[in-house]
């Protein structure tokens, strides 16, 4: 009795200091209508202002930081190496991780934040960064987060935030340029929808010091406001010393929406002009929500949703194309996803390769309705196989192989719809094991 009663003092006394939280009253964020509309500084010369930071102080967080709720562990580590064919890429370096599902890497303060579309880039040493899609966004700034035990446990490792006033940083995505890129090395890049009352931008942001603190780059191209000709979504590809950002385009006339890329070997010059990669015949037709996968056949598969113009999001399908050039895909076919079960990916898909499963290793998609996952082990030819997971269904999904164990899939996802709030949970599978029991 005496216990039920310490835990009821306890828990009455979390539920005060949470309301005190609660009460505080919250910045405002700035307001778009007070501050000249903002024009991205020419392009055509290395702005010395950008350039690498000279303090790599640690931010100061914007938020409280999150407890990580212990997950559930579903295996322990055998690892089993497996002898290499000559033509396979190196063994990468076993170090035993775990398999594990829903590890919370991030819970919002209230049911307000709807977090979809989760992002995650493997950085060295074992280490993951993550971003995430948050409409409600706190200030204005882009929370990074990072894991240094392969996505387990999670902390507010860094920030972005956008030099205009009120330019929410929407539909984020990670990419470490290794080596060297554009005169930089170990450069991470973060390409973002930057969103205010007036327009979208996609913009790329760069970090010196592993993601904790970004400076705006360049303005890659500037829509309308959100509905009305608007830009977003943004993916971003190093391929062949060159960087291209795909991304949802509803500039064009002629199509509701399409995809389009932009391309460059400098991140401050010669930046190319918008090149349609997957536009419809049909005007009202839309494509977005690009994701690129490198095959090992030196090809690359674009995969996309298509909304018909009737469609809501849970009619959308994920189209995908093949090319030997991302720079040019225009004219490839347009393919569907033909699973073996007859089930169709709908809505906002992610697609990665894994080096798991022969020489031609697996082409995994997510989507957004199924807690499945669709692979293809014949470079994306024929029909795709759906594997079960242990992670749930989530609004644009996110897979990745870890870098550190090739039998592993991460999978990160927050919420199922735009309307309805969760933490952003994270699980690593064994995919050879589930490989071999969709065989
Ligand atoms: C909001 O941003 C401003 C400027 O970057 C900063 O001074 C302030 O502390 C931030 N507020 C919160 C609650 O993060
Ligand atoms: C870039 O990162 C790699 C991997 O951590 C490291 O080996 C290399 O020394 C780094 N290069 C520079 C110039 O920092
Ligand atoms: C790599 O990770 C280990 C273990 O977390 C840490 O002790 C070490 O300082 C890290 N090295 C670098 C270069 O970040
Ligand atoms: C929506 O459009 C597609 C093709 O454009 C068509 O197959 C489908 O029947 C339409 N659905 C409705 C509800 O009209
Ligand atoms: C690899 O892909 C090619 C092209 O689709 C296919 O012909 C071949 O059977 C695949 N190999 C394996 C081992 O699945
Ligand atoms: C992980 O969480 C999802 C809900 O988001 C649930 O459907 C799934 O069963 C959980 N997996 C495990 C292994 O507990």
């Amino acid at each position: 009795m005496r216990f039920v009663v310490f835990i009821l003092a306890l828990f009455l006394f979390v539920c005060a200091v949470r309301a005190q939280w609660d009460d505080d009253p919250d910045e405002d964020p700035d307001d778009p209508e007070e501050d000249p509309p903002w024009r991205p500084t020419s392009t055509r010369r290395r702005p010395t202002s950008t350039r690498r930071p000279t303090q790599t102080r640690r931010p100061t967080p914007t938020q409280q930081p999150t407890p990580t709720r212990r997950p559930t562990p579903t295996r322990a580590p055998t690892p089993t190496p497996t002898p290499e064919d000559p033509e396979d890429p190196p063994e990468p370096i076993f170090t035993g991780v775990d398999t594990f599902a829903n590890a919370t890497m991030y819970q919002p303060d209230d049911t307000a934040h709807h977090l979809t579309s989760p992002r995650t880039e493997n950085m060295p040493n074992n280490t993951v960064l993550a971003v995430w899609n948050d409409l409600e966004q706190i200030n204005s700034t882009l929370p990074i987060y990072r894991s240094t035990n392969n996505g387990f446990s999670w902390y507010a490792h860094g920030t972005a935030k956008s030099k205009v006033a009120g330019r929410r940083l929407l539909e984020p995505h990670l990419l470490l340029a290794e080596g060297s890129f554009s005169g930089d090395t170990n450069m991470t890049l973060l390409a973002v929808n930057a969103v205010d009352a007036k327009s979208t931008n996609i913009e790329l942001y760069a970090s010196w010091d592993q993601g904790v603190t970004f400076e705006f780059v360049h303005c890659v191209a500037e829509g309308g406001a959100v509905g009305a000709k608007a830009v977003g979504e943004p993916h971003l590809l190093l391929h062949d010393k060159r960087l291209t950002v795909y991304y949802s385009d509803q500039r064009d006339g002629q199509h509701a929406q399409k995809i389009s890329q932009q391309s460059a070997a400098d991140m401050w010059d010669g930046w190319g002009t918008a090149i349609d990669v997957a536009a419809s015949s049909t005007l009202s037709d839309q494509q977005g929500m690009a994701s690129v996968a490198k095959l090992p056949n030196k090809q690359y598969l674009i995969a996309f949703e298509s909304s018909p113009s009737n469609g809501t999001n849970s009619a959308s399908i994920t189209n995908f194309k093949i090319t030997a050039s991302p720079e040019n895909a225009a004219t490839e076919r347009i393919r569907d996803i033909v699973s073996t079960t007859g089930v169709k990916p709908q809505g906002a898909s992610f697609v990665t390769w894994s080096l798991i499963g022969g020489a031609n290793g697996t082409i995994i998609l997510s989507d957004s309705v199924t807690n499945s996952i669709f692979v293809n082990q014949a470079l994306g030819e024929g029909p795709w196989k759906v594997v079960a997971t242990t992670a749930g269904r989530a609004l644009g999904r996110e897979v990745r192989a870890p870098a550190n164990d090739r039998r592993a899939l991460r999978i990160t996802g927050g919420s199922e719809g735009k309307t309805t709030s969760a933490d952003i949970l994270v699980s690593s599978m064994d995919l050879e094991k589930a490989l071999l029991a969709a065989a």
